[in-house]
C-alpha cells in the first residue's frame, strides 16, 4: 500500500474520532462485571454488542462462543493470502466498581473531563480493545480490505482468571493459528511516551482459611485455653516475608531470573522521579526488597501480598470474642522463570508447617498465570516500534510490567507465537479502583498506531 493510501486511512481515523467515541460509550455503558452473577445478562449483552460491532465494520466471519462461564467473541478477516496473520486479543469484562461513593461520576456513565474519559472499563480494557476494532474499520471502509490477515479474540473472564479461554485456545489451535499476537492491555510509562512491554509478571492467588473452635467463644471465659485463629493466621502471614520484604518460602527465589545489563540500563534510562512517585501513591516511604530500585521491584522482582483479611468482630465498638475462623487472600507476582505450580505447592507446604498448634488451615487456590518475556528483536516488535514512533512522534521505550496477562504465555505455549504488548493506558488511570479513566489522546493516537502496525506487518 502506498503512503497516499495510508494517509487516507489516517485521515479517516481523524475524521471519525467523535463517532468512534460515541460507539465506545455504548460499549462502556454495559456493566459487564464478570465476577458477579447478577451481571450475567450484561455479559451476554456486551458480547452481543461486540458481535454486532464486528459485523458493522465488515468482518466476514463473526462468532459468539458460549462457555460454561462468559462468552468469547471471535472475528476474522483472512483475505490476504501470503501475508502475515495477527491475533488481536482483548477483554470486555471489567472489575466491580465498588466503592461506589468514591466515584465522581456514575461508574458506567462515560464522562469526559479534561481530555480524559472516566468510566469503569475505559482503560481496562474496552477502550483499548476498541482501538484495534476502529483501526480495522478504517481499512475496511476506506479500501474494503485489511493489509494483513486479522483474527480478533475477545473474552469475558480476564478479570476473574477464568479457565474457559485457555480451554478454547487448546481446542481451537488451528483456528487461532497466527504469526504474532497483539494485545493492548498494559501501560505506557508516562503520558505520550509510547511503550512496548518487554515482560509481564505471572501470578498465583490463594485463600487461606484457618479454623479454630466450633463457633465464636467468649474471650474471657475461654481466652488462654484455645488457639485464636486470627492470631494464628497473623503469625503465619508474618512468617511469609522478612522485614526487608524478602519472601521466606523455601525455594521461592530459585528460578528468579536476574536482569541482563541491557535491561538494567533500559530501566535506568527511563524518566523516573522516585519522590514524585511516592507522593502520588500517598505513602510515607517506599518499601521494597533491598538492593533493587523501585522500577526493578515492579518490573523484575517477585512479590507476596495480602490482598484481603477477614476475621472476628469488625463492627462498631467492641465485642469480646475469640473468632471461630480467619481468612486471608494472598497473591504472589512471579517473574521469569518461576513456575506457578511449584510456587503454589511450596507456599501451601510452608503455610501448613508454620501454622501454630490448635487450629487447622485449608488453602484454596484461585488463579495461576505464568510470567512472560517478549523478544525485542522480532519482526512484530520492530514493526510495532515504528508504528508507535510515527503515531506519537516520539522514541519508544521498553518496559517490564508488574501486572499479569496470563493468556500471553498461553499464546506462546499453545500457538507458538509471541505477543506485542502495545498498551495505551497510563499508571495513574485508576485500574480496578474508583474513577478509572482513559486518556482520549491515547485512544485516538492508539487507533493510528494500530493501523500503522497492521500496514507495517504487510511488508513482511
Ligand atoms: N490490564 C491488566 C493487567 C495489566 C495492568 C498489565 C497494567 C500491565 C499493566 C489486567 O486486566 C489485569 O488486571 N490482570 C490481572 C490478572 C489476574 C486476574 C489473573 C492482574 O494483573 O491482577
Ligand atoms: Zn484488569
Amino acid at each position: 500500500m502506498n503512503d497516499a493510501f495510508m494517509d487516507q486511512v489516517l485521515s479517516f481515523i481523524r475524521a471519525n474520532r467523535q463517532r468512534f467515541l460515541d460507539e465506545l460509550f455504548t460499549l462502556l455503558r454495559i456493566p459487564s462485571v464478570s465476577t458477579k452473577s447478577e451481571h450475567q445478562e450484561d455479559m451476554q449483552r456486551c458480547a452481543q454488542l461486540l458481535v454486532e460491532e464486528f459485523q458493522n465494520i465488515g468482518m466476514p466471519v463473526v462468532e459468539l462462543h458460549q462457555t460454561p462461564g462468559h462468552p468469547i467473541v471471535y472475528g476474522e478477516w483472512l483475505q490476504a493470502p501470503g501475508k502475515p496473520t495477527v491475533l488481536i486479543y482483548g477483554h470486555y469484562d471489567v472489575q466491580p466498581p465498588e466503592p461506589l461513593e468514591e466515584w465522581h461520576s456514575p461508574p458506567f456513565e462515560p464522562t469526559i473531563k479534561n481530555d480524559e474519559l472516566f468510566c469503569r472499563g475505559s482503560a481496562d480494557n474496552k477502550g483499548q480493545l476498541f482501538i484495534h476494532v476502529k483501526a480495522a474499520e478504517a481499512f475496511l471502509k476506506q479500501r474494503g480490505r485489511l493489509p494483513i490477515n486479522v483474527k480478533f479474540l475477545i473474552e469475558g473472564e480476564e478479570e476473574v482468571g477464568g479457565e474457559h479461554l485457555e480451554q478454547f485456545i487448546v481446542e481451537n489451535k488451528q483456528k487461532l493459528q497466527c504469526d504474532a499476537a497483539l494485545v493492548s492491555d498494559s501501560h505506557m510509562f508516562a503520558k505520550n511516551l509510547p511503550t512496548l512491554v518487554s515482560s509481564l509478571r505471572g501470578i498465583v492467588y490463594l485463600q487461606v482459611d484457618v479454623q479454630g473452635p466450633r463457633q465464636d467463644l467468649h474471650s474471657g471465659c475461654f481466652g488462654g485455653a484455645v488457639q485464636n485463629p486470627a492470631n494464628a493466621l497473623a503469625t503465619v502471614i508474618a512468617k511469609l516475608k522478612d522485614d526487608s520484604g524478602r519472601v521466606l518460602i523455601p525455594g521461592f527465589y530459585d528460578n528468579v531470573r536476574e536482569l541482563s545489563a541491557t535491561e538494567k540500563s533500559m530501566l535506568a534510562s527511563l524518566p523516573f522521579d522516585e519522590e514524585e512517585y511516592r507522593k502520588e501513591l500517598g505513602v510515607k516511604a517506599l518499601f521494597g526488597e533491598s538492593g533493587f530500585g523501585v522500577l526493578t521491584h515492579v518490573a523484575a522482582r517477585p512479590t507476596l501480598d495480602v490482598n484481603g483479611i477477614l476475621s472476628g468482630y469488625t463492627g462498631e465498638g467492641a465485642k469480646t470474642i475469640i473468632p471461630a475462623k480467619a481468612t486471608a487472600k494472598i497473591s504472589m507476582r512471579l517473574v521469569p522463570h518461576q513456575d506457578p505450580e511449584e510456587i503454589m505447592a511450596a507456599t501451601e507446604r510452608f503455610i501448613q508447617q508454620q501454622l501454630p498448634p490448635g487450629v487447622a488451615a485449608t488453602v484454596r487456590r484461585f488463579h495461576a498465570g505464568k510470567p512472560y518475556m517478549a523478544p525485542l528483536d522480532s519482526v512484530a516488535m520492530q514493526t510495532a516500534t515504528k508504528a508507535l514512533r510515527q503515531a506519537f512522534a516520539k522514541e519508544v521505550v521498553y518496559l517490564g510490567e508488574g501486572g499479569s496477562i496470563p493468556v500471553v504465555q498461553s499464546f506462546k505455549e499453545q500457538l507458538g507465537v509471541d505477543t506485542v504488548l502495545m498498551g495505551f493506558g497510563v499508571p495513574d488511570e485508576n485500574l480496578h479502583s474508583p474513577n478509572e479513566k482513559f486518556n482520549l489522546g491515547h485512544f485516538y493516537k492508539g487507533i493510528e498506531a494500530s493501523a500503522l502496525f497492521l500496514e507495517g506487518m504487510a511488508q513482511h
